[in-house]
């Protein structure tokens, strides 16, 4: 018999699994086969540029994840797992979008987050390929990038080496952990629903590293996206955010995003078009995390929506604590899967 069972096979119930092992359980984690939000994800790392008015609460538990990180892409091995520590760029085309920028901008400095206000030219001494049409932005130097489709085979690469074991048909457990995204919905009646992102791939010519390196949080005539750049040559462009289910590519979806990232980045109007596909984010009604003990036997860690690849370290530590000790950390008080009852 193992002592637990994680259904679910992408970055959070890997890295629970992980740490579960480490503290000498024996658990299996049920991959259905299926690849997960973190597919379609980009990556970013940003409790600053991704703190939104009215989620306090959230963004201090993105803070302290993020903190985690650089621990945690060490254990994974950094470079393997594509983690960059350049700081994030707030950019904004017009005066209205500079407007919203600051306005924004202004809240997270009021809770204490580090970004500072840039001025177009000091914008274009960071990242001179963006646009002479740029109004002005922001800096935000605690947030970081990593490539989930690196971290995937990493976490997958340390589970299986604390003894983890990654099975179709799991064994009986003592205990189940549910993290199975947007599929936690149908296995637990939680209030978790798919949140549909498309998202693209460019690569620079000759596969060169593209000609800026931060992350950027762009705000182009009302439409908001980010590039992430890869020193492998590619860019992702993000992200629409769709209350559907499909996950048809649509030629709207894909110019809006296109349109927007040219308006900022000029040159990746020479750039290959790479990939063009939909994801779906789990997200619930607050738009934060469930994770806690859901009913006897039964813990989840889902509905992490924006936030899955930011939440994994803290996540997989908070649960395997609870896993351990049976009582939740006053961290996760917000996140009580319970809530909404
Ligand atoms: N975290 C970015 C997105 O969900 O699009």
């Amino acid at each position: 018999m193992n002592d637990l069972v994680v259904v679910g096979a992408g970055p959070i119930g890997l890295a629970i699994a992980w740490r579960c092992a480490a503290r000498g359980m024996a658990v299996e984690v049920v991959d259905d086969g299926q690849r997960g939000a973190w597919h379609a994800s980009a990556g970013m790392l940003g409790p600053v540029a991704e703190a939104y008015f009215g989620e306090a609460a959230l963004t201090a538990f993105l803070v302290e994840s993020v903190r985690r990180w650089p621990a945690f892409a060490a254990e994974l091995g950094a470079e393997e797992i594509g983690y960059r520590a350049e700081g994030t760029l707030v950019v904004a085309l017009t005066g209205d979008d500079l407007a919203e920028a600051e306005r924004l901008r202004t809240y997270q400095a009021g809770l204490g987050l580090p970004i500072t206000s840039l001025r177009p030219a000091e914008l274009r001494d960071r990242e001179p390929l963006l646009s002479p049409r740029v109004r002005g932005g922001a800096y935000a130097p605690g947030d970081h990038q990593v490539n989930p489709r690196r971290l995937i085979p990493a976490l997958r690469r340390a589970a299986t080496a604390a003894g983890v074991t990654i099975v179709r048909e799991p064994r009986p457990a003592r205990l189940t952990v549910v993290a199975a995204g947007t599929g936690s919905a149908a296995l637990t009646g939680l209030p978790v629903r798919p949140v549909k992102g498309q998202i693209l791939r460019l690569r620079a010519p000759g596969h060169q590293p593209p000609g800026f390196s931060h992350v950027i949080r762009g705000y182009a005539d009302g439409r908001h996206i980010y590039l992430v750049p890869r020193l492998d040559g590619e860019v992702v462009v993000g992200a629409t955010v769709e209350e559907r289910a499909d996950a048809h590519v649509t030629a709207g979806g894909v110019v809006e995003l296109l349109r927007a990232a040219a308006d900022l980045v000029p040159e990746i109007n020479e750039y290959e078009l790479a990939e063009a596909i939909a994801g779906h984010r789990p997200g619930t009604p607050d738009n934060a995390p469930l994770i806690g003990r859901l009913s006897e036997g039964v813990i989840v860690a889902t509905g992490h929506y924006r936030h899955g690849i930011v939440l994994t370290p803290l996540t997989a530590d908070l649960v395997a604590d609870l896993v351990e000790m049976g009582v939740p950390d006053p961290m996760l008080g917000p996140f009580a899967p319970g809530r909404f009852a």
